[in-house]
Order: structure tokens, then sequence, then C-alpha cells
């Protein structure tokens, strides 16, 4: 490991612990810390992910690092501080904000995301550290560090679209836990996953964009032969408003313990915006899917389906069955 790495991850370190000591043990801190607490943050949740939050200050950290006799010149590589235009001098990234450390898989601090406490037109929801030689967003899953034993015992990843929903979801039990840094899953991910397990739960976020998101990781996961199910959270809710709504049971054992089959998946996804007795959305349904079961070589998988789909569709099983042996013959 590089030198410059090193203190790369030892400037990350030193702010993970000053963030953490600002949010827990400083009245600037308060505000932060009761809106996690009505977020249901506990002490126990804020310490094992070690929450913290950065001062509205322009300094705050860049005087501490300077203090400590840190390289900035290498640390600003990070995105931590940023350099001023035309001067050698620099000023803190993360200014007022929620502070959630990123982790590598061996526990070093990489990177950060900043959560504003507030809505807010001008600035983005979260702000998160720039990629840098110790952060490739596209390599990262979040709290793959700590749910690497838990992946293997229980020979399963559940992967969500959030990093709150991971932290949400680790205090009803689910410990097997990852997120993506706000991309959507790479081939490097599953690569990462792969090593671990070959079974996927993904429990995305229950809107339209999650849904699509969803979609297309399934889609990638199965393309590289892992076995994939979805769990669907209701309402456009996503895992955490879930738990909050219906409570750690409920999330555990109504979602995360009865995910979907892909078709199935598909199925009810399909069906969210279609009209049976609509001509179009009805052929568009049945197309979409039975182009997915065309791939599939169980007779009994596609009986089971074909069957379904003339019950909802009110569409003979015998043209269903046609058509799906027209899409196969395109095929062969
Ligand atoms: P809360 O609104 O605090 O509950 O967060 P959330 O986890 O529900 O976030 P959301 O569903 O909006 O987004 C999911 C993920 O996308 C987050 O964990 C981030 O990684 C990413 N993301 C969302 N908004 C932003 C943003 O404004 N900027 C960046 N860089 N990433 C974002
Ligand atoms: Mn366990
Ligand atoms: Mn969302
Ligand atoms: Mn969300
Ligand atoms: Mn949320």
């Amino acid at each position: 490991v590089s030198k410059e790495v090193t203190l790369m991850k030892q400037a990350h370190h030193f702010a993970s612990e000053y963030y953490h000591h600002l949010l827990l043990h400083t009245e600037e801190g308060e505000n932060a810390l009761n809106y996690l607490e009505e977020r249901g943050f506990s002490k126990e949740i804020i310490e094992k992910y070690k929450i913290g939050w950065s001062l509205p200050s322009w300094e705050a950290l860049t005087t501490l690092l300077e203090r400590k006799g840190m390289d900035l010149q290498e640390i600003e590589k990070t995105g931590l501080i940023i350099r001023k235009e035309n001067e050698l001098k620099y000023f803190d990234r993360f200014r007022g904000r929620i502070m959630f450390p990123v982790y590598d898989e061996s526990g070093s601090v990489i990177a950060f995301s900043g959560r504003i406490l507030q809505k807010s037109d001008e600035d983005a929801k979260y702000l998160n550290s720039p990629e840098s030689p110790i952060f490739q967003k596209s390599q990262v899953l979040y709290n793959l560090d700590k749910a690497r034993l838990e992946i293997r015992k229980h020979q399963n990843i559940v992967v969500f679209e959030g990093f709150l929903d991971v932290i949400a979801a680790s205090k009803a039990g689910i410990t097997n836990g990852v997120a993506t840094m706000g991309t959507a899953l790479t081939s490097q991910h599953i690569i990462k996953i792969n090593r671990l397990t070959s079974n996927v739960t993904l429990c995305y976020d229950g809107d339209k964009a999650g849904m699509e998101a969803a979609k297309r990781a399934a889609g990638s996961l199965q393309a590289q032969h892992i076995q994939t199910e979805i769990a669907i959270i209701p309402d456009a809710m996503d895992p955490d408003d879930y738990i909050k709504t219906y409570g750690e049971d409920a999330f555990r054992t109504k979602i995360i313990e009865k995910p979907h089959s892909y078709l199935s998946f598909m199925m009810i996804v399909s069906k969210r915006d279609k009209n049976f007795n609509n001509e179009n959305d009805t052929l568009q349904y049945i197309q979409e899917i039975l182009e997915i079961l065309s791939e599939r070589t169980s007779t009994v998988e596609r009986d089971l389906y074909v069957r379904q789909l003339s019950q909802e569709t009110n569409v003979s099983e015998e043209a269903i069955n046609q058509h799906l042996r027209k899409l196969q013959g395109n095929k062969a």
C-alpha cells in the first residue's frame, strides 16, 4: 500500500471520529442528533455506523488536518477538502450535513455521504465524496465489511437502493444487507457478490424508479447466473419507510422472507400501469411476459405462467401458447 493511500485513509479515519464526536458530544450536533432520533436511529446504531455531523463551517476540518501536520495537497485528491481556485488554500467539502462514513471491505473509511438536515431547493439531498484513489463507486458496496460473514453464513445477500435502508434493515435483524452508493449495480459489484454467495434478494424502493432499477439489476445478476429474487415494498415506500410504518417483524416476515421470482416480479410491475379492458395494454402485457418466458426451458414453468396469463387477461391459453411458440421460433 502506497504512502499516499495510507495518508488518505488516515485523514478519513480522523474525519469520521471528528464528525462522530460533533454529533454525539457537542451543542452544534444537537439538531442533527434530534433528527436522527426522530427517524428512529438509536445510539447503538449511530455508534455502529459511526454516523456524524459536519459543522456549517468552511474550514473546521481543514484547520484540524493542517494542525495535525497532514499533507493537504494529498488529502485534496480524495475530495474531503477542496482547493481554492488560484490559491494554496483549502476548504471543507462537507458543511452542515449528517455524515455517513463509507468503509472498504477491510473496514477503513474511504469516503463519506452527507445528508442535508432539511429539504432544500439549492442543495442536493446527499453529497458524496468524488471518485478518488481510495474510492471507486463502481466497486463499493456499503456495509460489505460488516455484512460479509452474515452473507456467507446465510448464503444470501440483500441489496438495497439506499444505504439508509441498509441501516434500517439491520435494526430489523437483516444483517446481510448492502447498497450501492447511488449507482446502478455494476459487473464489479456482482463479482464481489459472487465470491460470497450466488443468491441475491433485491429490495429496492417501491416507487417506479426503484422498480425500474430493480429490473435492470435483476437482469445483470441473472446474466451472471446468480439466483435472483425480488422483495417488493408496497405503496411506493422504501424499506426504511415500510419499517417505520409496519414494524420490523412485518418487514422481515412479509417482505424479506417473501420475495418474488423474476417472472412473478415482472408480472406485478408490468401490470401496474395496465388496464386489461384495453386491448393494447393486454397485448403489451402478454408480449412482455412471453418474451421472458420464451427464454425458459421448463415446460412446467411455461404451462404454469401461460395459465396465469390467460386467467388474468381472458385471452385463451391456446392463443397465448401459439404466440409463445412464435417467439421461440424466432429465436431458434
Ligand atoms: P432518505 O430520503 O433520507 O430516506 O434517503 P433514501 O435512502 O430514501 O434516499 P433515496 O431513495 O432518495 O436515494 C437512494 C440512494 O440514491 C441514496 O442512498 C443515495 O446513495 C442516492 N442519492 C439520492 N439522492 C441523492 C443526491 O441528491 N445526490 C447523490 N449523489 N446521491 C443521491
Ligand atoms: Mn444472522
Ligand atoms: Mn428513491
Ligand atoms: Mn429511498
Ligand atoms: Mn428513505
